[in-house]
């Protein structure tokens, strides 16, 4: 083979062609612009895959000592960006391939025995994303703990809960920061599950059916840091399901991330103006110069979008293929690099922002004074006069109804005026209907009173801030 006829895609399956493949359908179906990014993946699928060949004495000792020479050239050239890319070799493997027995000659072409391509981009695929879920893990960790850190600060500051997005009931600020820390522990959950699924060797399948070499399944999946191997040759070569599961994480922590952010743009706004946030993460307007937009949370909203895009795309892609492999296949990578993409950004410049907020305490305080939201506890106050709970509701809706054309909250109206609504209510009746005396009422496990979210935070920070 002559060296300009290596850098045609066609010597990869033979004089069976007798025409050229036109330049749109090479287009079409290349991948390299984007499975490049699986170089790394490929070359260590491979170095693992001719070490076994040699020790099976499928290959001889010398030829992988040739590969791996010509492998560690390749490495270097990729990473120095000297490498030439070619479309017409079509995708990542053919590209490195190529270039390996241009190298060492025929080393390089033996390296492709007992495999196809079908079993090595799956596991290209598979060690790619095993790395970038070690790599998220602690993006996860480091959200929770951003949270975990303004929460500390304000478990005696007042948020209105809404529901409805009517005042509902007084929380501490710190009590509704851990609501989100509890969503992101179990996104990591989520995604070390994931890992387990992802971290499962195909190579050895080869095409489909497997190979009648004497490979070494289990040496490969060691040396890659395989937990296991898959065991049947048609699911290995076509399963996509752990791809598929990344992006149901992706689109489920992004969710998250969106309702996070989705309140802290309304937080921020003048209506509320219950936090800031700091310069860097706002964006003036080109015609208004009073604005400061928060951009940064409005994109992430924005972005969790077109990974929840990426999750109904994939499994699209799946669900009318027979088995095994179908070149639809190739297109898993782009919706999974981009959901991978999107998610670690995300998480980063969130966990900074939450981290830098400035909250109002004042505010948010005012705002919760404003909305009847202690009228629960009158009526839990009457339940403890002995009044059943439905009849309480009633006695504290006409109070409410009251003190609303009066423009007055609860507290503020005078005893001998609530004693008008019902007998038993007494002097003590001020202590429940303070915001605080609200919050430290809902000493329940789980609820907002301050012992039971400080008991919280110091489970988290142990979870979370003790290796
Ligand atoms: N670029 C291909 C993909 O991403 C590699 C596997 C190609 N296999 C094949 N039989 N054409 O799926």
């Amino acid at each position: 083979m002559s060296a300009n006829q290596l850098d045609k895609k066609s010597e990869a399956w033979s004089a069976l062609f007798s025409e050229p493949m036109s330049d749109l359908v090479k287009r079409y179906t290349s991948s390299v612009s984007f499975d490049k990014r699986l170089w790394k993946a490929d070359i260590a699928g491979s170095l693992a895959h001719a070490e076994m060949l040699a020790a099976q004495s499928v290959i001889a000792a010398q030829d992988l000592a040739d590969i791996r020479r010509g492998m560690a050239q390749i490495t270097q050239e990729i990473e120095s960006g000297a490498f030439d890319w070619k479309l017409d070799l079509e995708d990542v493997h053919l590209n490195i391939e190529a270039r390996l027995t241009q190298l060492v000659g025929d080393a390089g072409k033996r390296l492709h025995t007992g495999r196809s391509r079908n079993d090595q981009v799956a596991t290209d695929v598979r060690l790619w994303l095993r790395d970038e879920i070690d790599a998220l893990l602690p993006l996860l960790a480091a959200m929770q703990q951003a949270l975990v850190g303004v929460a500390e600060r304000h478990v005696e500051t007042i948020l209105p809960g809404f529901t409805h997005m009517q005042v509902a009931q007084p929380v501490s600020f710190a009590h509704h920061l851990l609501a989100y820390v509890e969503m992101f522990a179990r996104d990591a959950e989520r995604l070390a599950d994931v890992r387990k699924r992802v971290n499962v060797l195909p190579l050895g399948a080869a095409a489909l059916a497997g190979t009648s070499y004497p490979l070494d399944r289990e040496r490969v999946a060691k040396t890659l840091g395989f937990d296991a191997v898959c065991q049947n040759s048609l699911d290995a070569v076509s399963d996509r399901d752990f791809a598929i599961e990344f992006a149901s994480f992706a689109s489920i922590t992004m969710m998250h991330v969106s309702r996070l952010a989705e309140e802290i743009v309304l937080w921020m706004s003048q209506n509320f103006g219950f936090i800031n946030l700091a310069d860097r993460y706002c964006t003036g307007s080109s015609i208004m110069p009073q604005k400061r937009n928060p951009d940064v949370a409005e994109l992430a909203r924005g972005k969790s979008g077109r990974v929840v895009g990426h999750l109904m795309g994939l499994l699209t892609l799946m669900k009318g293929q027979p088995l095994t492999y179908n070149k639809d296949n190739q297109e898993d990578k782009e919706p999974l690099f981009d959901s991978v993409d999107t998610v670690r950004d995300t998480l980063r410049i969130m966990a900074e922002m939450v981290a830098g907020i400035v909250v109002k305490p004042e505010a948010m305080e005012r705002a919760a004074l404003k909305g009847y939201a202690t009228a629960t506890d009158l009526a839990d106050y009457l339940v403890k006069k002995g009044l059943p709970f439905r009849d309480a509701h009633e006695v504290v809706a006409h109070a409410v109804k009251f003190a609303l054309s009066e423009e007055r909250d609860l507290g503020d109206l005078p005893l001998d005026v609530l004693q008008g609504f019902h007998a038993a209510i007494g002097e003590d009746v001020f202590d429940v209907l303070t915001l605080r005396g609200s919050l430290n009422a809902r000493n329940v496990l789980g609820g907002t009173a301050p012992d039971q979210v400080r008991a919280q935070l110091a489970r988290h920070r142990k979870r979370l801030f003790t290796a």
